[in-house]
């Protein structure tokens, strides 16, 4: 099968589209035919080797050699235990550790896999999964936002922010976005009630204060953030520097016991129930999976730049075809 690999972290150049074997599901797994994978920053961290936590399980070169985690495509076989799908049923889903999707067939197990809507297409599933599902468990399940609060989204322009935006304004909430210069309009378009550019300002230095913030792109010392937030307030941490993950990890707590507010990080679980949950939404037309760019799966090194240059307005998709 076409595969898109590589050996050493670096620049999009280190990757290569190549001929490699296709893989074969244990009992627990499902071999699925790749039909659209979307790209996330994660792919980014993972290809670049930056943030530190990209190389859990391969300090000096990447552990697994295939990047892409959320795909949508046909069940092509079956292992002997897997009880939720058979051959030829469309699925999507997030396959755990951030590897294998970018290629024409990935295995994978079936608890973090959902059916297919059928009035969906693999491109809109595959934009779904990790993006979605953060932003479900930041803003509702452990957010649980409340109409008329105030609401940040750092990194609002994004494949998780769009969705989070999206979220917080289908549930009352007053929603502010952070993004670069070019995607203030972006947000706006999602429903984003104020927009902040961060090339331009500080939103923990312009005195406003917020119920929830969720941050994709932390960077900030944790007193920034504690500074952000409205007594009661929650932040949670997604994704960003190490040195803030740490701040948080070592400092949270002791916020916590001494103000009454809470500064953690968000350990997002993929899980069936939350894909299937912000899918419906999605089905519902109450929130859109906003596709930027396709690319063909020759074309990831691309894709994987546009993302990694910041000019991804929503989520960049890569459609793989079979011929
Ligand atoms: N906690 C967990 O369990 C968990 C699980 C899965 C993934 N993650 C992490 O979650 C994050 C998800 O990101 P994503 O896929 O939504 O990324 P994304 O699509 O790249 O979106 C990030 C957005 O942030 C913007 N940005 C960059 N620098 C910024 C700054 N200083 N201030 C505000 N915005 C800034 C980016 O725009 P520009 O670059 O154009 O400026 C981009 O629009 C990743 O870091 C991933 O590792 C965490």
């Amino acid at each position: 099968m076409k595969a898109v690999v590589y050996h050493k972290y670096g620049p999009p150049d280190v990757l290569q589209i190549k001929e490699v074997a296709k893989p074969t599901p244990t009992d627990d797994e499902i071999l699925i035919k790749v039909h659209a994978v979307s790209v996330n920053r994660s792919d980014w961290e993972s290809l670049i080797g930056k943030p530190l936590y990209a190389r859990v399980g391969g300090l000096l070169k990447p552990r697994r050699p295939i990047l892409g985690s959320d795909v949508a495509g046909r069940v092509e076989m079956a292992g002997r235990n897997i009880t939720q799908f058979q051959p030829g049923d469309e699925l999507f889903g997030e396959i755990p550790g951030y590897h294998g999707g970018f290629a024409q067939y990935v295995c994978a197990p079936e608890k973090t896999l959902a059916r297919k809507p059928a009035g969906m297409t693999f491109e809109e599933a595959a934009a779904i999964p990790q993006a979605g599902v953060i932003a479900l468990q930041g803003i509702l399940n452990k957010g649980q936002v409340q109409p008329g609060q105030k609401v940040l989204i750092n990194g609002a322009g994004g494949g998780a922010g769009t969705f989070a935006v999206q979220l917080a304004k289908l549930y009352g909430a007053e929603v502010t976005g952070v993004d670069n210069t070019g995607k203030l309009d972006f947000m706006r378009s999602l429903g984003a009630d104020h927009v902040i550019d961060y090339t331009r300002e500080d939103f923990t230095k312009n005195g406003k204060q917020y119920d929830l913030i969720l941050d994709v792109i932390a960077h900030r010392s944790v007193f920034a953030y504690r500074r952000a937030l409205k007594p009661n307030g929650t932040y949670f941490l997604v994704g960003g520097s190490v040195a803030t993950l740490f701040q948080i990890l070592l400092l949270g707590p002791w916020i916590r016991r001494t103000t009454s507010k809470k500064i953690r990080l968000l350990a997002v679980q993929p899980n069936r129930k939350d894909l299937v949950s912000i899918t419906e939404l999605c089905e519902a037309g109450k929130i859109v999976p906003v596709i930027d760019k396709r690319y063909p799966l020759s074309e990831v090194p691309e894709a994987l730049r546009y993302l990694g240059e910041g000019r991804a307005k929503g989520k960049v998709i890569i459609t793989v075809d079979h011929i």
